[in-house]
């Protein structure tokens, strides 16, 4: 509660699809703020330590290897909520069970190419902004 900060990745399909303002409008529309944002091609290292939480699920291998398919757009947003705020304006993981107006539900293709990621949680939160971000990057605003 209160100001938070949280990750947001414009995931490769999005970028790839061009609709990366798009995203990012939608959250500067609802009053979240950026802090930092860059364009970047991950390896799979890369990848695979982002999503080392999910290491064990079926998806992982997989997962991995979409999210080096192309570049991402990794952003810091702030605002009063920001975690919550930022998951309900991406909608359900799954597009097919994203409410309507959401972004998932308008811009991602399935479940896993679901166009934006955002941080679940403070402590998600506190592991991702700093995989992409050293404090240098970070603006105060
Ligand atoms: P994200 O919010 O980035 O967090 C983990 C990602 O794993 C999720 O979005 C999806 O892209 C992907 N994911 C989650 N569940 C599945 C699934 N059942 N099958 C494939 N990919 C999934």
């Amino acid at each position: 509660m209160g100001i938070e900060r949280t990750l947001v990745i414009v995931k490769p399909d999005a970028v790839a699809k061009g609709v990366a303002g798009k995203i990012i409008s939608r959250f500067e529309e609802a009053g979240l703020r950026i802090l930092a944002a860059k364009l970047v091609h991950l390896t799979h290292e890369q990848a695979a330590g982002f999503y080392i939480v999910h290491r064990e699920r079926p998806f992982y291998r997989s997962l991995c290897a979409f999210m080096t398919q192309g570049p991402c757009i990794p952003t810091v947003l702030e605002g009063d909520n920001a975690i919550s705020r930022v998951r309900d304006l991406m909608g359900a993981t799954d597009p097919a069970q994203a409410a309507p107006g959401t972004i998932r539900r308008e811009f991602a293709a399935s479940i896993e190419a679901n166009a934006v990621h955002g941080s679940d949680s403070p402590e998600s939160a506190a592991f991702e902004i700093p995989y992409f971000f050293d404090a240098l990057e970070i603006s105060a605003r």
